[in-house]
């Protein structure tokens, strides 16, 4: 019980200087540099691998069983502050807005007291401190390791402040959507703006493809399927009496469904090619794809629920899920996951300024993954 105390403070502690010292996907050398002094310092092994930042601790159980991974991600935001807390950002224009801090300390909290309980785990734990996931390709920096080469099923954590501390927000299926970015550049000819017979006016025809793309989710997916597009970025031109030579439009594609995914991307260049030429002009499709959809494993899902209830400590509800994303999903590709939803208190959401995390779910939040860890090995 004492030691629990003196762990549950120690974390605090840990929170508290990361939630001070925020860094940006792929800069988190200082984060990287104190998770690892903080594993060292207990005696937990940190797997050899070419990781800029971000590592990787593993822990080695005293029976056989899977290899299961914990995804526990450390990058901050670029939002300037404003929660008023002692511990809050020293720097100017950073902010750990998306409650990472908490998910560092809450995995270093689980590394530790599955390192004290080795004798009762069967298999292999490895907690993977994962860079970028704001930049939502930082997963792709673990997949070029091959850390998840060997690895049977994978848990990721997210802090929730829609929920009060002490809930967790848990499903089966889909949880988060496969994101997609796409840039159509409208090619047409410029000319004066009192003659737009001598040239070909890109921007009527970014009008009629804006228009035209919301159909793919109205007319082409099937109807009980959540997809949604939006267009965000439109540019054209620089004065009001020039037609300009070219418009670009920018945005994002949201779909669950692998074949819906497919589907988006191609009706979208179909219609974004298509409608140019049937305006006389030419539009040229990039289309960036990010994460697929995070999708909870059945059998995984209800160890989460049957635990939380049998330990007491947690209270269940079903999770939402949500169009947003997480890189989680590449991670998760091949083998099963599930991604846990972990309340930090209501207020304001994350990516906001005034977003925080109440420092009492750290212990908890380890306990429980510990326990899930033991239990599912
Ligand atoms: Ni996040």
């Amino acid at each position: 019980m004492q030691k629990n105390i003196q762990l549950e403070t120690a974390l605090k502690e840990a929170f508290y200087w990361f939630h001070r010292h925020p860094e940006l996907s792929y800069e988190e050398y200082g984060t990287t540099a104190k998770i690892r002094e903080l594993l060292t310092e207990a005696g937990v092994e940190i797997l050899p691998c070419k990781l800029e930042t971000g590592l990787v601790a593993i822990i080695r159980g005293e029976k056989t069983g899977k290899v299961q991974a914990l995804r526990c991600d450390i990058d901050a935001l670029p939002i300037k502050e404003e929660t008023n807390i002692p511990y809050a950002s020293e720097f100017e224009g950073r902010m750990h807005a998306c409650g990472h801090d908490f998910h560092i300390a809450a995995g270093i909290g689980c590394a530790l007291l599955l390192k004290e309980r080795k004798s009762e785990l069967a298999g292999t734990v490895k907690i993977i401190f994962q860079p970028a996931e704001e930049s939502s390709l930082g997963a792709l920096k673990i997949l070029e390791t091959d850390v998840m080469e060997d690895v049977d099923c994978i848990w990721g954590i997210h802090a929730d402040p829609t929920n009060e501390t002490g809930v967790l927000g848990i499903r089966e299926g889909y949880v988060t959507a496969a994101v997609d970015r796409f840039i159509i550049t409208v090619k047409g000819i410029g000319c004066h703006g009192a003659h737009p017979d001598d040239g070909v006016d890109p921007v009527p025809v970014a009008a009629a493809i804006i228009s035209a793309l919301q159909t793919v989710v109205t007319r082409n997916i099937n109807a009980f399927h959540p997809a949604l597009i939006s267009v965000t970025r439109l540019e054209a031109g620089n004065t009001w009496n020039v037609i300009p030579e070219t418009a670009i439009l920018e945005g994002t594609v949201r779909t669950m469904d692998r074949e819906d995914r497919i589907l988006f991307e191609k009706r979208l260049k179909e219609i974004a090619e298509h409608t140019a030429v049937a305006y006389g002009a030419q539009a040229q499709v990039e289309w960036i794809a990010g994460p697929p959809a995070t999708y909870n494993d059945k059998q995984m899902a209800e160890k989460c629920i049957r635990l939380a209830q049998t330990k007491g400590s947690f209270q269940v509800v079903p999770e939402e899920s949500s169009l947003g994303g997480d890189d989680f999903a590449f991670l998760e590709e091949g083998i099963p996951g599930c991604y846990i939803k972990i309340g930090t208190g209501k207020g304001q959401l994350i990516h906001q300024p005034g977003f925080r995390v109440d420092p009492k779910v750290i212990m908890p939040a380890a306990e429980y993954l510990t326990e899930l860890m033991l239990n599912h090995a």
